[in-house]
């Protein structure tokens, strides 16, 4: 299968980490930066924006299936949804691809679905501007740097984690790509106190009942699915169906080795239980308690 935007290169070596405008970054994300500044959005765009590992390719998958699952059915099975759906900063010359903010503006489908990890305050301002809607998906801080650690294991073009506990001081201290989880989940809770096109959803609440989920994101975007759609829908989306599907499970991607970790890994809320020793755990939660003391946003306690 002739993949579009990938030509199969492996990378030399892992990317070093620098900071970019406050945060830690690679130049994966930053050697486009001029375009992705000054990205044009359009008022029916909808941005997806997530701290990575956040359940982004789910939610992704959900909009993708509620605009476009029946009309075009052939894209469901020909192209990968990292196609379909343009990764804003992204830039991976090596690797011959077009970079993001091109693959968004070739876009034809309508309205355009865009993903970015961004944090808030880095958002091309034309997203504001157009008052385009966003939906944004947390995912508690234990799990979240768990499943991030094992992706940086299997991601060829993401920093070396180090081993675990390296991984869990570099989490707390902020210091993985795209910045502090802390920052990330907190700042685009605090936009949506003022930004009302914005749809915070958690990840947690999407295991717990996708349905439900899936109601409240026709409801943000004014999407008359039926209950049957909507249901059909949710089966297609669960963990184990999205494992299966080539187009979702990011196999085609040449950088990432699956010998070490899947892409579609666990889909576990709680996991994180089966990686923090209790030493871990306590100092996690002291640096959480410090970290978060400022915001109103609050996770499920019982996690
Ligand atoms: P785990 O590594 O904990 O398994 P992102 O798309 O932001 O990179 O997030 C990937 C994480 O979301 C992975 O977490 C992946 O398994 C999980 N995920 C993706 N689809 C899911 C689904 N349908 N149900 C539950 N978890 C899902």
């Amino acid at each position: 299968m002739e993949i579009p935007a990938m030509a199969s290169k492996k990378l030399p070596c892992r990317p070093e980490m620098f900071d970019f405008e406050g945060i830690s970054m690679t130049h994966f994300f930053t050697d486009n930066w001029e375009k992705v500044k000054n990205f044009q959005a359009r008022p029916d765009d909808i941005l997806i924006a997530t701290y990575p590992k956040a359940g982004t390719t789910w939610v992704s998958y959900i909009l993708d299936l509620l605009y476009f699952g029946n009309d075009v059915p052939e894209c469901q099975t020909s192209q990968p949804i990292y196609v379909r759906i343009p990764f804003l900063e992204s830039c991976f010359q090596e690797f011959s691809t077009v970079a993001g903010t091109e693959m968004a503006d070739n876009l034809t489908t309508s309205p355009r679905l865009i993903k970015t990890h961004l944090p808030v305050q880095l958002v091309p301002k034309s997203f504001w501007e157009q008052n385009s809607r966003i939906v944004y998906v947390a995912r508690n801080a234990k799990d979240n740097a768990v499943s991030y650690f094992h992706f940086d294991r299997m991601n060829m073009v993401q920093p070396e984690p180090g081993d675990w506990n390296h991984f869990t001081e570099k989490f707390m201290k902020g210091k993985n790509v795209f910045g502090p989880w802390y920052d990330h989940v907190s700042g685009w809770w605090e936009k949506k106190q003022t930004y009302s096109n914005l749809l915070y959803l958690f990840y947690e609440d999407l295991v717990e009942d996708t349905g439900r989920e899936v109601e409240r994101l026709c409801s943000f975007l004014g999407l008359s699915t039926s209950a049957e759609e909507r249901e059909k829908i949710t089966k297609g989306v669960q963990f184990d169906a999205m494992k299966q599907n080539k187009m979702i499970n990011h196999v085609t991607i040449p950088f990432m080795d699956f010998k070490i970790s899947p892409f579609m890994r666990k889909g576990k809320v709680g996991d994180w239980k089966g990686h923090f020793t209790v030493a871990q755990n306590e100092q996690f939660d002291e640096v959480y308690k410090q970290k978060m003391k400022n915001t109103t946003l609050k996770f499920r306690t019982e996690i």
